[in-house]
C-alpha cells in the first residue's frame, strides 16, 4: 500500500490527528511534557508495558516506554486490538466514568472497556490482549511524518 505523509505542523501539545494508511485510522498525538512524564508513573498497571508481546511486529524504535521514536509524539493505530473497535480519547486527567480515580490520559475503548495509556498501552485485566499496534513509519523533518 501506498505511504501517507503526515503534516503535524498544525498540531498543539495534547492534540490528536487522524490519517487513514491501508484503510486504516493511523493517530498522531502530540504529547504535553507532563503527559510524557505520566507514562513512567504507571507502568505497574500495564499488561505489557516495554511492547514484549509478538502477537505483531513492533518496529525497533517503539520497544521503549513511550512506543515511539520522539517522545512528544505517538504514532499508533487507532484500532483495538480486542474486536477491533475505535478507542476514544480520554486525555485529560483525573477522576472520569468509567476509568480509575487516577487516570493519567489515554483512550477507552467503548466496545468491551479496555484502556490504554497515551502510549497506546493496554491495562491489565482489560479484554484487549495487546498494546495498540505502531505502524512503521519515520520522519520526513521535524514537521513530516511517513506512514508505510
Ligand atoms: Fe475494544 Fe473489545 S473491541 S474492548
Amino acid at each position: 500500500g501506498a505511504a501517507v505523509e503526515v503534516d503535524i505542523s498544525g498540531l498543539k501539545p495534547g492534540e490528536k490527528l487522524t490519517v487513514e494508511w491501508r484503510g486504516k485510522p493511523v493517530w498522531v498525538v502530540r504529547r504535553t511534557p507532563e503527559q510524557v512524564a505520566a507514562l513512567k508513573t504507571i507502568e505497574g498497571q500495564l499488561a505489557d508495558p516495554k511492547s514484549d508481546r509478538t502477537a505483531y511486529p513492533i518496529p525497533d524504535y517503539a520497544h521503549n516506554g513511550n512506543r515511539s521514536i520522539k517522545p512528544e509524539y505517538l504514532v499508533v493505530l487507532g484500532i483495538c486490538t480486542h474486536l477491533g473497535c475505535s478507542p476514544s480519547d480520554k486525555f485529560q486527567a483525573g477522576p472520569q466514568p468509567s476509568l480509575p480515580d487516577d487516570w493519567k490520559g489515554g483512550f477507552l475503548c467503548p466496545c468491551h472497556g479496555s484502556t490504554f495509556d497515551l502510549a497506546g498501552r493496554v491495562f491489565k485485566n482489560k479484554p484487549a490482549p495487546d498494546n495498540l499496534e505502531v505502524p512503521p513509519h519515520m520522519y520526513l523533518s521535524d514537521t513530516k511524518i511517513l506512514i508505510g
